[in-house]
């Protein structure tokens, strides 16, 4: 499927630098669809826990979690600048945002052939006026062709404090420091696996966060929509 007729703007960055955010604003502000890869990493890696309560992701036998990546009854809704997502009949919103599901996420998609199994899937979220991915290679894997690359960055404390808010608002009770070293780890694993590794586009605008607001990132993302879409 070539990825150039229907416009795709990427926003890439790591754990917690407020990609989700800004990409359901900037979908807002365009009326467009939007990806959230790191959603299917995380339903994948729920599958699996349920299934495997016990089991380390990575003592499980990848044929099995191919089968589960690929045959994932997933569905989304945008509803007033909220995604809700459904699996099966169960609305799993909350339920995958949990640290430890982001950590469980991490451990599988460095599985090749887990990514691999969800790529078509992303692809298919390419729908007319436009998408707004984001994630970790949305730039520099699954739509390469794309119309805009944003990697969006900001220092470790300030995303732990980001997260820390996040998570506090939502009642889920956290620890700030532990919170720190969970980001250090993912990131380290994100930015270091084989297999589409963070990492900025070559063509990518890097927006580095860590004094900006939210309405300020969404600006300034705006404004790169405005020169180049
Ligand atoms: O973005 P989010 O925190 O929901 O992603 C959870 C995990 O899924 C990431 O830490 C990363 O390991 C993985 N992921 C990925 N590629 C993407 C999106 C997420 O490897 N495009």
């Amino acid at each position: 499927m070539s990825t150039t007729a229907i416009p795709v703007i990427c926003l890439d960055g790591p754990s917690g630098v407020g990609k989700g955010t800004i990409c359901l604003a900037v979908a807002g502000h365009l009326g467009w669809h939007i990806l959230d890869s790191g959603s299917l990493y995380r339903i994948t890696a729920l599958q699996f826990s349920r299934l495997f309560p016990d089991m380390a992701a990575n003592a499980v036998d990848e044929a099995q979690l191919v089968e589960m990546a690929s045959n994932l009854s997933v569905s989304y809704r945008q509803i007033n600048n909220e995604l809700v997502i459904m699996l099966n009949e169960e609305d799993i919103t909350q339920l995958i945002r949990s640290e430890k599901m982001g950590e469980k996420a991490s451990q599988i998609a460095v599985i090749p052939s887990v990514r691999e199994a969800l790529l078509a899937r992303q692809r298919a979220f390419l729908q007319a006026p436009g998408l707004v991915a984001d994630g970790r290679d949305m730039g520099t894997v699954v739509f390469p062709e794309s119309v805009l690359k944003i990697y969006l960055t900001a220092s470790p404390e300030e995303r732990a404090k980001r997260r820390y808010k996040q998570l506090k608002d939502k009642g889920i009770d956290v620890n700030l420091s532990a919170l720190v070293e969970e980001l250090r780890v993912r990131d380290d694993r994100d930015m270091n696996r084989k297999a589409a590794p963070l990492k900025p586009a070559s063509d990518a605008i890097i927006i580095d966060t860590s004094t900006l607001n939210i309405e300020q990132v969404t600006d300034e993302v705006m404004h790169w929509v405005d020169q180049r879409v």
